[in-house]
């Protein structure tokens, strides 16, 4: 049985206050409402991270995550956040190769190859996120594009470390638009996903290897692709802000 997980990403939303109330809201929710089998992974902005740890329940269900890392532990790296620190904050995740920071930050392939050999060094899992951009799936390439992101930044990993990678496929042209690939656009990218990791790691590592679906996911569609085989949760933007939203999210399974 692989780990389902559903995961919010805030990104550059809230204050203080605010997240704080979120997290409580969404502590609530999860303890009276969703399945306990699926682990709830929060990732707020990084200054409050240490600000919310103290509002989840100890037992485990909700844990919290990065939105990014820099793949150095410390230095003259003005504004970044290491790996390090997050874990002294009490992160257990670190979300790396989002779109939006492949995007505006520049971030590379092999940049994200070196975040995550630093993340997995400090003892954080990753959850990766690959995905095409509407071009690419327009002249259906998607398949060796994503998976050589894969292979860029993943695949000198050893399958020990491999263990603690989640991957999150998120097709550019869904994210924040309302777009959402179908159920069978993401479990056919899944799949092919899931085979090639088979193909470095193992079948018996990639069955293991939990697979997220990101891109508009919302109350109403995460049902449906949550119950592909090869979709095992989601990642969450603009409806993990809303703790009625995230929560139903996660009753979708
Ligand atoms: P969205 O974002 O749910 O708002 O589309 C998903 C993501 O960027 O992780």
């Amino acid at each position: 049985m692989r780990q389902k997980i559903v995961a919010g990403n805030w990104k550059m939303n809230k204050t203080l206050v605010e997240a704080q109330s979120l997290t409580s809201e969404i502590a609530n929710m999860v303890e009276d409402e969703a399945p306990s089998d699926v682990k709830v992974v929060i990732a707020p902005p990084a200054p409050f991270i240490y600000a919310v740890e103290n509002l989840i329940p100890e037992m485990g269900q909700i844990v919290l995550a990065g939105q990014n890392c820099h793949q150095e532990d410390a230095g003259a790296f003005t504004g970044e956040v290491s790996a390090p620190m997050l874990k002294s904050l009490g992160a257990q995740y670190v979300i790396l190769g989002h779109s939006e920071r492949r995007e505006h930050f520049s971030e590379t392939d092999e940049e994200l190859a070196k975040k995550t050999d630093n993340a997995l060094k400090n003892d954080l899992k990753v959850i990766f996120c690959c995905g095409e951009p509407l071009e690419i799936r327009e002249a259906d390439t998607q398949n060796e594009y994503v998976t050589k992101q894969l292979t860029n930044s993943l695949f000198h990993l050893t399958p020990e470390q491999f263990k603690n990678i989640v991957i999150a496929y998120e097709p550019i042209w869904a994210i924040g638009t309302g777009k959402t690939a179908s159920s069978q656009q993401a479990q056919d990218m899944h799949k092919t996903i899931r085979e090639h990791i088979a193909a470095k790691f193992g079948q018996d590592a990639a069955n293991k290897t939990s697979i997220l679906y990101g891109g508009s996911c919302k109350p109403d569609n995460a049902k449906e692709l949550f119950s592909q085989p090869d979709v095992d949760g989601g990642l969450i933007g603009g409806a993990s802000l809303k703790s009625r939203d995230f929560t139903d999210i996660i009753k979708s399974f």
